[in-house]
C-alpha cells in the first residue's frame, strides 16, 4: 500500500512532513488559580511533537465567560499567553508545528466556571439535558443559559479575534476555530439551539451567520491559509443534533470554502461523543466522504481512525490529513509508531481528565527492544 500517510503535506502556507495530526484533546491540568498552562503541560505537548507533524491544541476558552469546565487553559489573560509561549517552544524546538483551539462553551457550562457566578450564555435560553461538571469537579445538572443580545454576540466575535491576536502573541503557527461537538458555534448553527428572531437565528443561512463571521474574523488577523475550523455534522455530543444535518453543513461548508482557510476538520458520527465514552455509532454518514467534494482546500479527518483505516482514508482520497485523539494521549511518539507498524500502548481513559503527571506524561515512548512487527 502507498504510503500517503506519511508523506509531505502543505498546509497554507505551512510544509507538514506526514500527516498524522494530534487531535485537540481536553485534559483539564492547567496551572489554578489562572487556568494557565504551565511546565507540565509544555513537557506534554513537547512530547507529542515530532519533525514536521502537526499538532492541534485542547480546545482553549476565548474569555472569561467561554470556560465550561475545570483546570482549562485560557486564551484571555497575559498569564495564559506566557503558559502557551512555553508550549509552542517545547513544540518548535523539537521540529513540530502547533494550532490553537479557539473554543466558547456557550451553554455547556456551570454558573461554578464563570465570572461573579454569572449564568452560562447561548444563542436562547435553552438548558442542555444531563450534567455539567462544576468547578470542583463534581457532576451538577446543567442550568438554562442566557440568551445573548445581538450586541452580545458581536462582542463574542470580538472575543473570537482578541483570542487569535493572543495566539499570534504566544508564538502558534495558526488557529482552529472549534464549530463541533455542541459547543457555542454549533449551539448557533442548530435548530434545537437555535431559536432565534434576529440576523444570528432562523433560516440556515442566519444560523451559519455567527460561525462565518467568526472564520471571517479570525482570518482578518491570521490571513489566509492559517486559521482551520473543526465541524461535527451528525454528532449528538453534549445534547446536539440536527435533525436534517445534510442543508445545514452544505451550506455552511460551501460559504466556509469561499473564506481561504487552512482546512476543514471534520470529526466522523461514529466517534461523537468520544470524549466522554467509548463509542463507534453504527449506521452514520462518513462525513469525509460526504463533504470532501465541497471542499477544495485541506481536509482533516476525525473518529475512531485506526492505523490501517488512516491509511485508506487518505489513499482514497476521503481525507488529506488524520487527527488521533485517544491514541495520542497513550502514544507520545504516534507518527513513528504508525510509520514502522509498531505497538500501541493502551489508554486509561480514569487518566483522561484532571490530575497531573500520571497518564498524561508518563506514557512510555517506544524503545529499541520493543515489539516492531
Ligand atoms: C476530546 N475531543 C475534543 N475535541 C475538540 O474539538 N476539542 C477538545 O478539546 C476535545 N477534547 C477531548 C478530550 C478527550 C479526553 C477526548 C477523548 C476527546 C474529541 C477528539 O478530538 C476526537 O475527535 C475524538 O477523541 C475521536 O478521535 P479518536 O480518539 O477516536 O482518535
Amino acid at each position: 500500500m502507498s504510503e500517503l500517510l506519511f508523506s509531505p503535506l502543505r498546509i497554507g502556507n505551512i510544509q507538514l512532513e506526514h500527516r498524522v495530526v494530534m487531535a485537540p484533546l481536553t485534559r483539564m491540568r492547567a496551572k489554578d488559580p489562572g487556568r494557565a498552562p504551565y511546565q507540565l503541560n509544555a513537557e506534554y505537548y513537547g512530547q507529542r511533537a515530532s519533525a514536521g507533524g502537526l499538532i492541534i491544541s485542547e480546545g482553549s476558552p476565548v474569555s472569561d465567560t467561554a470556560h465550561g469546565l475545570p483546570a482549562t487553559p485560557g486564551i484571555h489573560s497575559s498569564e495564559q499567553v506566557a503558559g502557551w509561549q512555553q508550549v509552542t517552544d517545547a513544540v518548535h524546538r523539537r521540529g513540530g508545528r502547533i494550532f490553537l483551539q479557539l473554543w466558547h462553551v456557550g451553554r455547556i457550562s456551570h454558573s461554578s466556571h464563570l465570572p461573579a457566578g454569572s449564568l452560562p450564555v447561548a444563542p436562547s435560553a435553552i438548558a442542555p439535558r444531563g450534567y455539567a461538571m462544576s468547578a470542583d469537579f463534581r457532576p451538577v445538572p446543567y442550568e438554562a443559559p442566557r440568551a445573548l443580545s445581538t450586541k452580545e454576540v458581536v462582542a463574542v466575535v470580538q472575543d473570537f479575534v482578541q483570542a487569535a491576536k493572543n495566539a499570534m502573541a504566544a508564538g502558534f503557527d495558526g488557529v482552529e476555530i472549534h464549530g463541533a461537538n455542541g459547543y457555542l458555534i454549533e449551539q448557533f448553527l442548530q435548530e434545537k439551539t437555535n431559536q432565534r428572531t434576529d440576523e444570528y437565528g432562523g433560516s440556515i443561512e442566519k444560523r451559519c451567520r455567527f460561525a462565518i463571521e467568526v472564520a471571517e474574523a479570525v482570518t482578518s488577523v491570521w490571513g489566509e491559509g492559517r486559521v482551520g475550523i473543526r465541524l461535527s455534522p451528525f454528532g449528538t455530543a453534549n445534547d446536539s443534533g440536527e435533525n436534517d444535518p445534510l442543508p445545514l453543513y452544505q451550506h455552511l461548508i460551501r460559504r466556509l470554502a469561499s473564506i481561504n482557510l487552512a482546512y476543514l476538520h471534520l470529526v466522523e458520527p461514529r466517534a461523537s461523543g468520544a470524549g466522554q465514552a467509548e463509542v463507534n455509532h453504527k449506521d452514520v454518514p462518513s462525513a469525509s466522504e460526504l463533504f470532501r467534494p465541497l471542499w477544495p482546500q485541506v481536509l482533516i479527518a476525525a473518529g475512531n481512525y485506526t492505523r490501517e483505516g488512516a491509511r485508506a482514508a487518505v489513499a482514497d482520497g476521503h481525507a488529506d490529513a488524520i487527527a488521533f485523539g485517544r491514541l495520542f494521549i497513550a502514544n507520545p511518539d504516534l507518527p513513528l509508531r504508525l510509520r514502522c507498524n509498531a505497538n500501541l500502548n493502551r489508554y486509561d481513559r480514569d487518566t483522561f481528565y484532571g490530575g497531573h503527571a500520571a497518564g498524561y506524561t508518563d506514557y512510555p515512548f517506544l524503545s529499541h527492544a520493543e515489539g516492531l512487527v
